[in-house]
């Protein structure tokens, strides 16, 4: 296929004719494209001016987790999700844990950063003496981009020079910390730190003759450990009775524990381990319109802050009392993005009663920790395949065509038997063999 320029300047249709032109799509399935079109024109313009090269809306399912008690306030949380089986997982563990006082939260602190980053040739001292002469000039330099965020509570809070210089030779970073509000303040942070970065190389220019300061890039950290939720959940461990019948409430206790602290020194479980733990939070993230893939990289991270990747979660067995917690950096927003203007976005937040960011945060991590308990009181119990292949018959039937009545044979056949796509198959086709008899 030759190389295209000028993709962007075509309309929605001629993108798509172009894709079919190229043999890359037959027009039946282009089809499609339309169908998921929104009815109505207002909203589809919203979703083609959203990104570019816009060609289409892409569906994915949208259900809710009930029962959520988080700091004694009962929440329906709307997840956004493609897996079966993760909403069910998390309903039962929230359902369960609301039984025994629910979920705590707290959010430690909202502080986002975000650096210049530059090289001086000159002397370390010099450039050292010389910032907090210029640090007064760079918040000042600030002030009109700050000022509707300031009336918000937020703000640049810090402005700090790093010495980088043992790792890069004349690398120095201006390391700015933020607070901002409601909003995630991506595009916030990152308009002051290319103000004050310009505000920098003005002040050098005029200050220093032969040495130079020469701006690298000026960019926010997704890195966000001091934009931290805590969350946790705790009962006597007697009360663990209940998830599982043939697990006594000590060994279902002790399992746990193991499990948790295999995901603590082991790499191959941590990843899948905090996957599960992301299963609830990036689902309620799609549902709010935030950033999952700012938080998944800072999170990861934050899992390897101590040199060594680890499950993000903790467990306590102390005085009969079992604690199993969650922290991790979570810069979200409820404000500004695409929550204003996304139709699912605006419903969600309404159903979740219209949360502040601190909110969402603990929220966001609760339905992580909903998320990560069902997945380890499963695996320690009966396993997970045997509620996974139950819910992913549903996409097993849609995959073979099933009509309803072959999917109500086949669900009552598949009650009590080990679901997989092949027995499926054969057990369809089984069934058209005898009604093709039949006719
Ligand atoms: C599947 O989406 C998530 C799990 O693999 C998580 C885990 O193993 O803890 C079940």
């Amino acid at each position: 296929m030759a190389l295209f320029s000028g993709f962007s300047k075509l309309n929605r249709e001629q993108r798509i004719d172009y894709i079919v032109q190229n043999s890359l799509l037959i027009s039946s399935d282009a089809q499609r494209f339309d169908d998921y079109c929104a009815p109505e024109e207002n909203q589809q313009r919203v979703y083609s001016e959203m990104i570019e090269n816009y060609i289409g809306n892409f569906p994915i399912p949208m259900g809710v987790v009930t029962n959520m008690v988080i700091n004694d306030e009962t929440f329906i949380v709307p997840y956004v999700m493609e897996e079966s089986s993760v909403i069910a997982a998390a309903s039962k563990a929230a359902k369960f844990w609301a039984e025994r006082g629910g979920f705590k939260a707290t959010v430690p602190g909202m502080v986002k950063k975000g650096q210049v980053h530059f090289t001086w040739n000159g002397k370390p001292q010099s450039i050292k003496e010389f910032f907090p002469l210029i640090s007064k000039k760079l918040f000042e330099a600030t002030n009109t981009l700050t000022e509707k965020m300031r009336q918000r509570g937020g703000g640049i809070t810090a402005i700090q020079l790093i010495d980088k210089t043992e790792e890069l030779p004349d690398y120095y970073q201006v390391d700015v910390s933020f607070e901002t509000a409601d909003a995630m303040g991506a595009n916030f942070i990152n308009t002051c730190l290319e103000k004050i970065s310009s505000e920098m190389q003005d002040i050098s220019e005029l200050n220093f003759d032969e040495c130079r300061v020469e701006i690298i890039m000026a960019i926010l950290s997704n890195y966000t450990p001091e934009c931290l939720v805590r969350c946790w959940l705790e009962c006597p461990v007697e009360k663990l009775e209940g998830w599982n019948k043939e697990l006594s409430y000590n060994t279902f206790a002790t399992k746990f524990k193991q499990s948790v602290d295999i995901a603590n020194l082991d790499i191959s479980r941590a990843v899948t381990h905090n996957k599960g733990i992301f299963n609830g939070i990036d689902a309620v993230l799609l549902a709010t319109g935030n950033d999952w893939r700012a938080t998944s990289a800072s999170a990861h991270a934050y899992a390897s802050r101590e040199g060594k990747y680890r499950g993000l979660t903790t467990v306590r067995l102390k005085d009969k009392i079992f604690t199993y917690e969650l922290e991790l950096p979570l810069a979200i927003g409820t404000v500004g993005g695409i929550t204003g203007i996304h139709p699912m976005v605006k419903n969600s937040l309404s159903i979740l009663k219209y949360p502040d960011a601190e909110k969402l945060m603990m929220i966001a991590a609760s339905a992580g920790l909903a998320s990560n308990f069902a997945a380890i009181a499963s695996l320690i119990t009966t396993g997970i395949q045997a509620g996974h292949m139950k819910m992913h018959l549903s996409n097993i039937l849609n995959q073979l065509s099933a009509n309803p009545l072959e999917s109500e044979k086949i669900r009552s056949y598949f009650f009590d038997k080990s679901v997989s796509y092949t027995a499926v198959e054969e057990f369809i086709g089984q069934l058209r063999r005898k009604n093709d008899l039949n006719k």
